[in-house]
């Protein structure tokens, strides 16, 4: 009876997806002295040991205390499982320990490696710090999948190290979701309560809730969630107050939780049960970095990413502080839902990116910014169709569609009657990229720039309005090169149509800041059963206001009937475009109405022209010296000692590159870290290690919104201080008069300002030839002259240097940031500040490189006169398990390397530090492996160089050799010479210059 029970029970348990991690061994079943197996993945040389004894932290406990001698050896363990290899892995895919690293314990830096059998299935990523001494530390290892072939059960892990000293205790194999709780249909987890700010209830279960369950959790005002999230179920969440954190606010780390296992759809309901009283009900969403125009740069928050959001009446998604991106899959508003940003007056800014999971959705809520100072914006993704119908938006960041279809059916008379600002508000622009759509029957107030295809109504013949309704001010459509209009007609009386209170306006200028004589189209389209008489008319649009130029379309009318386009005022003062029937007979000049000339971004890949010689040990200094250009990197005194040329790093830094940046040396809390008390120890580590390898510097950087010290600014953006606009250009002029000083003629060139763009230049759409700053502690309360103040100082410090303006997103035309850039740029050229190039940071990830519009970009600089340089290239793997991964990583440093030679006004290339472990970023995005070795992508960087460099040799050498002159040499005059005279010299008729 006691033994079916039991087997009852382990039926039910292995059933659920969650269930038990499986112990490998805790040790306490064996004698304190037992010897244990210890295996070397060389096999030999055996001096490593392994005992079992009592836990030197707790005498009522059994551990395994382990002594490395030999490299490659490890603890053994047989796997109490009937599963082996593959399914044993696939079932368990974590590995779990405790971890004790001895006082005796050497390098704090090393790997810890996991084997099935005589397969590695972990190894640390570089070479981690592994802990304090003297602490248990719980441990986690995701393990590689073991291969089909292996089918042991032999578990052998520990350090990879030739003399550690360490502990082991609770090893464990862990399911996916072993640590979750799996939800039942119908179960409620009640975390409401009537907390305080200093009291947070926080929802940290981690929760399974399978697919057809539907569990609900009711979380307290003051709350954050920090609990992993996974299954297809439904989750409704009762939120019973405003500080309702989806992860950890910013003053607890702004961390956010793994929900990305989480596919299933998630209901918000207010809760006032508890609390009736909250500003608002609904959720904080937390963290994640965000430039909207330029998403692939950018990290948003993707916990929402891959499932459905439901809104439903009374509830608020709110926003932390900061330029934040939201990606919502799916997302559902009823009415009375509001999205209002960030929850308190500032000047944040919040996205919303919907759509990714190509489903369509309503928005019947109200999206606008509550507290003055912020910004909201909508950024629709995906193929699906989204629906506006509240009638009291203000989405002041504007709206983008980049894909699918956006309909716009607020109720438009309402709209009117009431003054209200309809679906979309006045203040932000409606934009529509190519390819994507625009329709409905309600009213937009915004300005709206069309790249892509406007259609007006739903299904029927309805009308789609341009109307500022509340403020009773014109609204402007901007019709771009090749954007669509298409208008549906039955008959004369039903037709769709286009209503514009206010004007159109016709552009050149293409999505990617190209210019274009290419028309706007104007499409009609007939239904089937569609019967027209002669002279019968469709109004296809009107504007109460005739456009200023002319307007011209490349007009597609249907192949039947023939048509003449009228464009006409009407007494009323309406301007009209009016389709007329002149022919019953077919349309001679019939042309398909298709999306073909909506191309979308075509992204250039790079070439792969790529011969690698790994037995050229040539420096990639020596080619680039022979090419006259600068190859650098940025060093880090801190990181590695870098006056140790025993060190890699340090070696690798000055055996291969002609110059070199501090990564943070320079900037100005380290520079200035108290109020005109300066310390030059990083830097001059630099200055040194530059002189030693006969390298050159770059200085980075003095005006900057981030490393500022704190008695300049608390976060770089506040003026805490409380400094006056001329205290603060007095401490920024002090801080370069010295820092230039100290330097002067030593460093090459400084990034004089660094970063200044605000990441929003939507701007430059509406408004072309513009670009918007970012707030800082400089811009804020200096305003824009702080930059043209910091070049006038920089270059009054050191006159001999070169001067450089640098950011990141800015580096492929057609993007709105890299289009503010150019125009900023060009500013400061037209006030004649003694500028000398621009610098385009490249933190890419592999995937984003689109070599042709780099090129373009560094190229337009050109005719200004002006340098345009690679400052910080790094490239992380998107997909580091990828097999092709590093090659991939490889081809795009070649790409960008053949950018940078064969354009004269890129004349150097930086890259963000030496190796992958001492990188800024996650995903090996460097040239040097975590051992200093070289990647793929430093052969490949390599073989353009060295390519490069033949190239050069042998066409001098076959001009050498072309050669037949004489002694006799002559200037143009006829003059005889000396053979090498500085000028053109005349020998046999040929002329050469020297
Ligand atoms: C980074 C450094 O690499 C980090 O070590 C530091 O913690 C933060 O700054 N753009 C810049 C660089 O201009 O100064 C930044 O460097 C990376 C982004």
């Amino acid at each position: 009876m006691k033994k079916l029970f039991f087997g009852l029970l382990s039926a039910v348990v292995s059933a659920s997806v969650c269930a038990e991690p499986l112990t490998v061994c805790d040790f306490e079943n064996y004698e304190v002295g037992t010897t244990w197996t210890m295996w070397n993945r060389y096999g030999g040389g055996e001096a490593s040991t392994a005992t079992v004894v009592t836990d030197p932290a707790n005498a009522n406990n059994k551990v395994l205390h382990v002594t490395v001698k030999n490299w490659n050896s490890h603890a053994e363990f047989a796997v109490p499982s009937e599963l082996t290899g593959k399914a044993l892995t696939d079932r368990y895919p974590t590995l779990r320990c405790q971890l004790y690293r001895g006082n005796g314990d050497n390098a704090d830096y090393k790997q810890f490696a996991v084997f099935l059998g005589t397969e590695e299935l972990y190894r640390d990523e570089g070479y981690p710090y592994q802990g304090n001494k003297g602490v248990w530390q719980t441990k986690g290892y995701a393990l590689k999948g073991a291969s089909a072939d292996n089918n042991s059960a032999v578990l052998r892990i520990g350090f990879n190290h030739d003399d550690s000293d360490y502990y082991l205790d609770n090893i464990q194999l862990v399911g996916e979701f072993d640590d979750y709780t799996e939800a039942t249909d119908g179960q409620v987890f009640d975390y409401c309560v009537n907390n305080t700010s200093s009291s947070y209830k926080n929802f940290d279960l981690p929760l399974f809730i399978p697919k057809g369950v539907t569990a609900n959790v009711r979380t307290s005002r003051y709350s954050e969630w920090t609990n992993a999230l996974a299954g297809e179920g439904t989750l409704n969440i009762y939120a019973g107050g405003e500080r309702c954190y989806i992860g950890t606010q910013a003053s607890k780390g702004s961390t956010y939780p793994d929900w990305t296992k989480m596919t299933g759809t998630i209901h918000l309901y207010p809760y006032k049960e508890v609390v009736g009283s909250c500003g608002f009900y609904g959720l904080l969403l937390q963290s994640g970095t965000f430039s909207p125009d330029n998403e692939e740069q950018s990290r948003p928050n993707i916990l929402f990413a891959n499932k459905t959001l439901v809104m439903h009446e009374g509830t608020t998604l709110a926003a932390e502080s900061g330029t934040r991106g939201f990606k919502i899959g799916g997302l559902q508003m009823e009415k009375t839902a509001e999205m209002i940003g960030y929850y308190k007056s500032s000047s944040a800014n919040s996205y919303y990116v919907i759509g990714g999971l190509n489903s369509d959705g309503v928005l019947a809520g109200k999206i606008y910014a509550k507290y003055s100072g912020n910004k909201v914006g909508i950024i629709k993704e995906g193929k699906g169709t989204y629906t506006i119908t509240g009638n009291e938006n203000d989405i002041n960041s504007g709206v983008t569609v980049n894909a699918g279809t956006l309909l716009i059916c607020n109720d438009a008379k309402a709209a009117e009657s009431g003054k209200k600002s309809g679906a979309t508000g006045a203040t932000g622009p409606l934009t529509v990229m190519t390819g994507a759509r625009l329709g409905g029957n309600g009213s937009i107030a915004a300005n709206t720039d069309m790249y892509g295809i406007l259609q007006p109504s739903t299904e029927g013949f309805e009308t789609l309005t341009f109307a500022n309704y509340a403020a009773g001010k014109d609204v402007a459509l901007t019709l771009h090169p090749k954007s669509v209009i298409r208008i549906n007609a039955r008959s004369a009386q039903e037709h769709s149509m286009l209503k514009v209170q206010g004007t159109i306006v016709k552009s050149n200028i293409t999505q990617d800041f190209q210019t274009s004589d290419a028309n706007p189209r104007l499409a009609l389209t007939l239904t089937d059963d569609a019967t027209l008489n002669i002279n019968d008319e469709i109004v296809l649009l009107t504007c109460s206001k005739k456009p200023a130029e002319g307007l011209a379309f490349d007009m597609r009318y249907p192949k039947r009937y023939t048509f003449t386009t009228e464009q006409r005022v009407e007494n009323d003062g309406t301007f009209t475009i009016v389709a007329r029937v002149i022919s019953l007979d077919d349309n001679p000049n019939y042309k398909e109405d298709d999306d073909e000339t909506q191309d979308g971004d075509v992204k250039n890949y790079p070439d792969e022209d790529i011969t690698i010689d790994m037995t050229d040990k040539t420096p990639l200094r020596t080619y680039a010296d022979k090419l006259g250009k600068s190859i650098g990197v940025a060093a880090a005194s801190y990181r590695y000692d870098l006056s140790n040329d025993n060190v890699p790093e340090t070696a690798a830094v000055g055996r291969e590159f002609n110059i070199v940046v501090g990564e943070n040396e320079m900037k100005f809390d380290a520079t200035e870290p108290g109020q005109n008390y300066f310390n030059y120890g990083g830097s001059d580590a630099i200055m040194w290690e530059a002189e030693r390898n006969h390298q050159e510097v770059r200085g980075h950087t003095l005006a900057w919104h981030s490393q500022v010290p704190s008695w300049v600014s608390s976060d770089g953006r506040k003026n805490n201080n409380g400094f006056t606009r001329e205290q603060l250009l007095g401490i920024l002029k002090n801080h370069i008069y010295n820092v230039v000083g100290k330097y002067k003629g030593k460093i090459r060139e400084w990034d004089v300002v660094n970063e200044v763009l605000d990441d929003d230049q939507s701007v430059v759409r509406t408004n072309p030839g513009t670009y918007k700053l970012r707030p800082s502690i400089w811009a804020t309360y200096i305003g824009e002259e702080f930059i043209d103040s910091a070049f006038v100082w920089a270059h009054e410090a050191d006159p001999s240097a070169k001067l450089y303006i640098n950011d990141y997103g800015v580096e492929f035309m057609g993007s709105t940031k890299a289009e503010a850039y150019f125009n900023l740029v060009k500013r400061l050229k037209a006030s004649n500040l003694p500028i000398d190039g621009c610098g385009l940071q490249c933190h890419l990830t592999t995937g984003q490189l689109d070599t042709l519009k780099l090129e373009n970009n560094i190229q337009r600089y050109a005719p200004l006169g002006l340098n345009c340089i690679i400052t910080e290239l790094d490239i992380a793997l998107a997909n580091p398990s990828a097999p092709d991964a590093l090659e991939n990583q490889a081809k795009e440093y070649a790409a960008i390397t053949r950018v940078f030679l064969r354009n004269e006004n890129c004349p150097t290339l930086m890259v963000w530090g030496i190796s992958d472990n001492n990188s800024w970023r996650h995903n090996q995005p460097l040239m040097f492996d975590s051992n200093c070795n070289a990647k793929p992508a430093y052969y490949y960087v390599h073989s353009q160089l060295r390519k490069a460099a033949s190239k050069k040799e042998t066409s001098v050498n076959l001009k050498k050799a072309e050669r037949t002159y004489s002694d006799e040499w002559y200037n143009l005059q006829g003059q005889r010479i000396m053979p090498g005279t500085k000028g053109i010299a005349i020998n046999s008729g040929k002329k050469f210059l020297f």
